[in-house]
């Protein structure tokens, strides 16, 4: 039996996200935005927590890096797989949880997390985690959306919903950057922020609606507890 308190909550999200796929063809162009802010090249070894279909690791592989990552979703980690294959890249991709990485203390030069340490349930957990694979003097850099924005304000909706269990952090917390200071404390010797605008292309906001109810897993949780509401 797992000593995980949050093993169930961990169990929803892994299948809630095996849906994300189609959703890589948004998080591509970010991806290459927090590899050139994270300045990976290729004498360096990096990992991509919470991967997904593993648009940061791949674009790290693609230029030179020995890459990683590891995603609570094995359905994700497959098309990881294919990704690499695609790109004629070679990337070392596990299924894992950012919360108990799969890896020795001061593995990577680099480790990144696009839209994936956030949510995990015990944020300073998370940030040991990532702290304790990351070589000394290495570098941390992770993308999260501020919560006064358009996507932050979607995650609010699905809290009001789907409010995280007790002792659960809200993942919108992860894009204030005095939580972030204060989480990463004196762990860190130097941060800097930096903002930049993920484009969405959609035919119209319904189209949006529908992409994102399909594909994005806590708004796909959020409509089923819905469509069971209304059949009650
Ligand atoms: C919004 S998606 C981002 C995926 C990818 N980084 C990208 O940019 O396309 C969030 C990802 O975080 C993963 N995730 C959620 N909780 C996790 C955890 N505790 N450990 C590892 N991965 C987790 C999900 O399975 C999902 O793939």
């Amino acid at each position: 039996m797992s000593d995980d308190p949050f093993a169930q909550l961990k169990a929803v999200q892994r299948e809630a996200w095996a849906v994300f796929a189609p959703l890589e063809v948004v998080t591509t162009m970010p991806a290459a935005e927090l590899v050139r802010y994270a300045r990976v090249s290729p004498q360096h070894s990096v990992l991509d927590v919470g991967c997904g279909t593993g648009v940061v690791a791949v674009t790290a592989a693609r230029l030179g890096a020995r890459a990683s990552g590891v995603d609570l979703a094995p359905a994700l980690i497959e098309r990881a797989h294919k990704n690499a294959a695609l790109a004629d890249v070679e990337v070392d991709f596990r299924e894992g949880d950012v919360e108990a990485l799969p890896y020795a203390a001061a593995s990577f030069d680099i480790v990144l997390s696009q839209y994936g340490h956030m949510f995990a349930p015990r944020p300073e957990v998370a940030i040991a985690e990532m702290l304790r694979v990351l070589k000394p003097g290495g570098t941390i850099a992770f993308s999260t959306w501020p919560p006064e924005h358009f996507v932050g304000q979607m995650f609010a909706l699905v809290g009001k919903y789907q409010p995280p269990p007790p002792g659960a952090a809200p993942p919108p917390q992860w894009g204030d950057p005095n939580i972030v200071r204060q989480r990463l404390g004196d762990a860190v010797s130097d941060i800097t922020f930096d903002r930049s605008v993920l484009r969405f292309p959609a035919l119209s906001p319904q189209h949006y609606r529908k992409v994102m109810e399909e594909t994005l897993g806590p708004v796909v949780k959020m409509v089923q507890i819905f469509k069971a509401m209304s059949q009650s």
